[in-house]
């Protein structure tokens, strides 16, 4: 496993969320690791807009036999978030760099109090923080500088960002807001 996954990992296995909300679930994988430390009745909805991947995630699914505690919302999470109406413990934001900021307004939506955002991939190979990159991957970097500026200067959030993989940042919600 790797050590993004091991981070996000210790924290649920510590803090036993009841409901979690993936952004980008690829075959599954971060979604069956997590369903193991969820609290008692607890789920996770991840959503996938790639076929092959979610024909795989499902089959993976089943597999390994938590297709009870995992629902997989088939499309695009930009027309799939705000049709969600639900509180989610944590966040975990690991879909498209450029629709980052979107994510996060959907995600501070529905966050509970004390409730968690995790951002993979927010330094994005050291461009983030002023690493020359390419014209393609221009607007991915800005959408990130935005996402990492909205989270450290909301007032309502307690954020860190933690220099594993690609770049981890953390968002806790206060508790008395
Ligand atoms: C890095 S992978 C997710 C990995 C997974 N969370 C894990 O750790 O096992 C990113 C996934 O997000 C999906 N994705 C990207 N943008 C998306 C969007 N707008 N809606 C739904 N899925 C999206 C991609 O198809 C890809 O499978």
């Amino acid at each position: 496993m790797d050590e993004t996954l091991q981070v996000i990992k210790n924290y649920i296995a510590k803090n036993k969320p009841k409901t979690i909300l993936e952004i980008g679930t690829a075959v599954g994988y971060s979604a069956m690791c997590f369903s193991e430390f969820l609290q008692d009745g607890g789920y996770i909805d991840t959503i996938e807009r790639e076929s092959t991947c979610i024909e795989e995630a499902k089959q993976n699914f089943i597999k390994v036999g938590v297709q009870d505690k995992i629902h997989l919302y088939e499309g695009d999470a930009l027309e799939i978030l705000p049709t969600i109406q639900k509180t989610y413990d944590m966040v975990f934001i690991d879909a498209a760099k450029g629709k980052y900021p979107f994510f996060l307004s959907q995600a501070l939506r529905m966050l509970a109090p004390k409730g968690i955002i995790f951002a993979d991939n927010v330094l994005y190979k050291g461009y983030v923080m002023g690493g020359y990159h390419k014209h393609k991957q221009r607007t991915a970097v800005r959408n990130l500088r935005e996402y990492l500026k909205e989270v450290t200067e909301n007032p309502e959030l307690k954020t860190e960002i933690l220099e594993v993989g690609d770049g981890l940042a953390v968002s806790q919600k206060k508790s008395d807001m």
